[in-house]
């Protein structure tokens, strides 16, 4: 069953001659309990979708139907409502709330729900338990290391129990050591029922993933079914070429990525469960050059 359906979806900011098309008539259809991991060079269109999946920010054009209810036109109160009781966001930059403790930190969605106090700690407390971090429950985040600051974040998302999690570049100020632990509790969240959607700039990252989205320029260029376990085919490419250890390297590491996958706009390829992605062998040439 279809969690997210999404059809024709655009985003412009700005107007007159300062526009900028962030996304592009994306469609795209997700599935109960898929996990997805999104990847794309810079601003290629992904927190926005994120953003707009999350009901954060809304589509200029297009429409979006959430866990069977239109929401791309309703209003900013009902969002709201239906955003909290649907959707767990996990950020870069934790977002934690340096005056309050883990538990109070983790049970605060709960208070603006109106949840009495003596409920919501309780339900914190599980959560804390659920990712591995009860004993630290009256400390503050700057007593944290990233990796278990980042754990306490999960689970102020998961204190609603949403059945989306939205998590953008999530192990971004990670060391590969909290990265995996924070990647095997979002499978441990997943194999629970929950759909997680997961932006990363680390093709390592893909391979939690069961399918994995390319974005650029806005669009979705590739959308492939990934093995649980291995990188994705297309992100493999990226790591055997790629070294980002300049600009120009990093420049070198987008082209890459555009060497991987199909060009925008021909032959986008569609998520298809049963088909193995092929690769195609069309080049991004000017994409470099356009950066400049
Ligand atoms: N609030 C905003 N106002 C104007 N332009 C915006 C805004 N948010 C994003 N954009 C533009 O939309 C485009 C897509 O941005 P977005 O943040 O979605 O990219 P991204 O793929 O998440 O990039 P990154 O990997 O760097 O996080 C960019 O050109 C960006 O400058
Ligand atoms: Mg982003």
């Amino acid at each position: 069953m279809s969690i997210i359906e999404l059809k024709d979806l655009s985003k412009i900011y700005g107007f007159g001659d300062a526009t900028t098309v962030a996304l592009e008539e994306v469609s795209l259809s997700i599935q109960e309990n898929e996990f997805v991991a999104f990847m794309g060079p810079s601003a290629s269109g992904k927190s926005t979708l994120m953003n707009i999946i999350g009901l954060l920010d809304r589509p200029t054009y297009g429409n979006y139907v959430l866990n069977k209810r239109i929401v791309d036109r309703i209003r900013s109160t009902r969002r709201a409502k239906i955003r909290r009781d649907t959707i767990g966001f996990v950020f870069q930059s934790f977002n934690l709330l340096p005056r309050l403790t883990v538990l109070e930190n983790v049970a605060l969605p709960l208070a603006y729900k109106g949840v009495s106090l003596k409920r919501r700690n309780k339900i914190a407390e599980n959560m804390l338990e659920r990712v591995g971090m009860a004993d630290k429950k009256y400390f503050y985040s700057n007593q944290l290391s990233s990796g278990q600051t980042q754990c306490v974040s999960i689970a102020r998302a998961l204190v609603n129990s949403p059945k989306i999690i939205i998590a953008d570049e999530p192990t971004g100020n990670l060391d590969s050591v909290s990265s995996r632990l924070v990647m095997e509790l979002f499978t441990e969240i997943n194999r629970t029922g929950s759909t997680i959607l997961l932006v990363t700039h680390n093709p390592e990252i893909t391979k939690y993933a069961s399918r994995v989205i390319y974005m650029h320029d806005g669009s979705i260029v590739l959308d492939e079914e990934s093995k649980v376990g291995e990188v994705s085919t297309h992100a493999k490419k990226m790591v055997r070429k790629s070294t980002k250890k300049t600009f120009e390297d990093d420049l070198k590491g987008v082209s890459t990525l555009m060497d991987a996958i199909p060009q925008k706009n021909n032959n986008t390829k569609k998520y298809s469960p049963k088909k193995k992605s092929k690769k195609t062998t069309r080049k991004k040439k000017n994409y470099v050059k356009r950066k400049k």
